[in-house]
Formats: structure tokens, C-alpha cells, sequence
């Protein structure tokens, strides 16, 4: 098949046993430059999303998850092209070790991606929402975009919070992934790997 991977440790690790094991993909959709490298070096081709059409498998890592697939994405900056190769994809497998394994998301910053010339907008807009929104100073997403990392939140309903800050104009994307969240959590911890299906 051809697999949608998503950017972080987790998944570089993941690249790297699928490199090494017998199973056989016809390719990957990359959902940053770094998994780009990673699949150059291990010699899985790259395929463009355009062309690949809708993906059977998604398979990335997140920062924070609810048992209920709720996620937080971004801590690496990719959140915008992992929110679309995932929602291109029937099926997201979400690799997380249990420390991430949270039953309310937002003690880990909210990343949003925004327009440069919408930044210091969306911080207030953001601020009124409750959270205290920090510039990501001299980093740059792979779309040309910069990140605020909302901290101080305590998410109860993150599909209202996601539609809500999607909806700020110079919004890209917000790292909540409620509306499309994981359909099985692969969790490890000391006593082994436990998997969720949702
Ligand atoms: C990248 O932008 C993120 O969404 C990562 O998927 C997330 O930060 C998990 O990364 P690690 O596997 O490195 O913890």
C-alpha cells in the first residue's frame, strides 16, 4: 500500500523498522521536509499526495492524547500537512509512549500555524480565548508560516476549541486533532505496548 507518515522521534523510528523489516510499501506521502529526508535515506519512495489520491493508513506520533484520540500535534512545527495527509487517510494509527496519555489535553502548548502579518491578531484573538499565546521566535513551518504555542490551557472540548481557533482569519491550522483524531493509539509503557482502538 501506500502509507501516509507524519514527522517527529516516534515516526523516524517507525521509518527506520519498516526500512529494515520484510514488509514491502510502494511509497509514502511525507507530511514534512524532515520525513522527506528520512524516506530518501531509507529508500522508501515519495509519492505526492495529488497524485496518490485518498491514503488507506496514516501513521504518526503526537505530543498529548486523550484514550479518546484526541490529539495534540505540532511540538515539531509540521501540524498543517499531518492535519491534511491525515484527514486523506481512511485509517490514523498514532504511536504515543504513556507519559503523552492525558484525560484533558493543554498541558502541552497548543501549536497554531499562522500567516506572518496575522501574528501578533491571532496572539489577542487567542489570548481572549484564555491562552497565553508564544511566538516559536526564529522558526519557520514548511509552508513559510510562523507558530504560536499556546500555553496555559485546559482543553474540554477540543472539537469546539479547534473549530474555534481554525476560525481566526490568518489562521492555518490549529494542532488540535479532535475533528479527525486517531483511530488506535499504540501506547508503550514499562509493561509492554498496549493498543486503543476508538
Ligand atoms: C510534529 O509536528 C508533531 O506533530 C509530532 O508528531 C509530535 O510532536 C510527536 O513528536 P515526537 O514523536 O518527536 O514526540
Amino acid at each position: 500500500m501506500v502509507l501516509g507518515i507524519g514527522t517527529g522521534s516516534t515516526v523516524d523510528e517507525f521509518i527506520q523498522a519498516l526500512g529494515s523489516s520484510r514488509l514491502r510499501v510502494r511509497g509514502a506521502v511525507s507530511s514534512s521536509s524532515a520525513t522527506s529526508s528520512r524516506l530518501r535515506e531509507t529508500g522508501i519512495p515519495e509519492l505526492d499526495l495529488n497524485s496518490a489520491g485518498d491514503l488507506p493508513l496514516y501513521v504518526d506520533g503526537a505530543d498529548q492524547a486523550t484514550p479518546h484520540g484526541a490529539l495534540i500535534k505540532g511540538g515539531g512545527g509540521a501540524l498543517t500537512r499531518e492535519k491534511i495527509v491525515a484527514a486523506a487517510s481512511a485509517r490514523f494509527v498514532c504511536i504515543i509512549d504513556d507519559a503523552k496519555l492525558v484525560d484533558v489535553l493543554g498541558a502541552f502548548p497548543l501549536p497554531v500555524e499562522v500567516i506572518p502579518m496575522a501574528r501578533s491578531y491571532v496572539a489577542r484573538r487567542v489570548a481572549a480565548l484564555g491562552g497565553e499565546p508564544v511566538w516559536r521566535q526564529g522558526f519557520v513551518t514548511d509552508n513559510g508560516n510562523v507558530i504560536l504555542d499556546v500555553h496555559n490551557l485546559r482543553i474540554e472540548d477540543p472539537l469546539a476549541l479547534e473549530a474555534g481557533i481554525d476560525a481566526i482569519a490568518g489562521v492555518v491550522t490549529v494542532g488540535l486533532f479532535a475533528r479527525r483524531g486517531a483511530d488506535e493509539l499504540v501506547v508503550a509503557g514499562d509493561g509492554g505496548v498496549r493498543r486503543i482502538s476508538i
